[in-house]
């Protein structure tokens, strides 16, 4: 059982749905799991209490959230350090063209290299188009957006196209590797030990 804080940025709400699934997975797998917006983390919050961190945003006009990015920045040693993982949010996976899953794939690189961080595990999942959620403008230009791409443009309906299951198998791999580090961690502990009374 490992204690485990899930920290992550959203603008219209389905990267905190995605962050939700994984806590669930992790819970029902006995972790015990905090979860915060980065937005309205405490900055005081005490990070040595957790086994590991998972972070999670999505992006916006080419890049994460400014909270995500000011909270990564500011953690990046204790993240470094500890079991972590991260997962982007984004509708360009979804499309045909290479060059634009390319350029997703970069943002996702670009924001782990800019932090020197090298995550355990790394997911990108396909967001949600909540026409709702958006003013006018938004609206205007998301629904362009969509038919240039071959998506959905009736406005009058929101989409959501997060595989959940994608989301569950990220949940369980990364659990998986935590319960993994742990009995390594006590083997070498017991061989050492082992060695000391030898
Ligand atoms: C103004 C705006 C800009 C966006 N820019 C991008 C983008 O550059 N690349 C992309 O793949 N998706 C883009 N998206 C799609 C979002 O990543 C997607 O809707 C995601 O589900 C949003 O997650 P959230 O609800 O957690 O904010 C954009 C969405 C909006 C509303």
């Amino acid at each position: 059982m490992a204690q485990i804080l899930i920290v992550f940025g959203t603008t219209q709400g389905q990267t905190r749905k995605i962050a939700e699934v994984i806590a669930e997975e992790m819970r029902s797998m006995q972790h015990v799991v905090d979860f915060f917006e980065s937005s309205l983390i405490s900055p005081n919050i005490n990070l040595e209490k957790y086994d590991a961190i998972v972070v999670g945003a999505s992006v916006h006009a080419g890049g994460y959230q400014k909270s995500i990015k000011n909270w990564v920045k500011k953690n990046a040693f204790a993240l470094r350090n500890k079991k972590a993982a991260f997962f982007s949010v984004c509708l360009g996976i979804l499309e045909n063209d290479e060059k634009v899953r390319s350029k997703e794939r970069k943002y996702v690189q670009d924001f782990l290299l800019e932090n020197n961080w090298k995550p355990q595990k790394t997911a990108m999942f396909a967001g949600a188009l909540p026409y709702s959620k958006y003013n006018w403008l938004v609206k205007y230009w998301m629904k362009r957006i969509s038919k240039k791409a071959g998506g959905d443009t009736d406005t009058s309906h929101d989409y959501e196209y997060t595989n959940w299951n994608e989301v569950g198998n990220f949940a369980l791999e990364f659990s998986q590797l935590l319960i993994n580090s742990t009995l390594l961690d006590h083997q070498s502990r017991v061989g050492e030990d082992h060695l000391l009374k030898t």
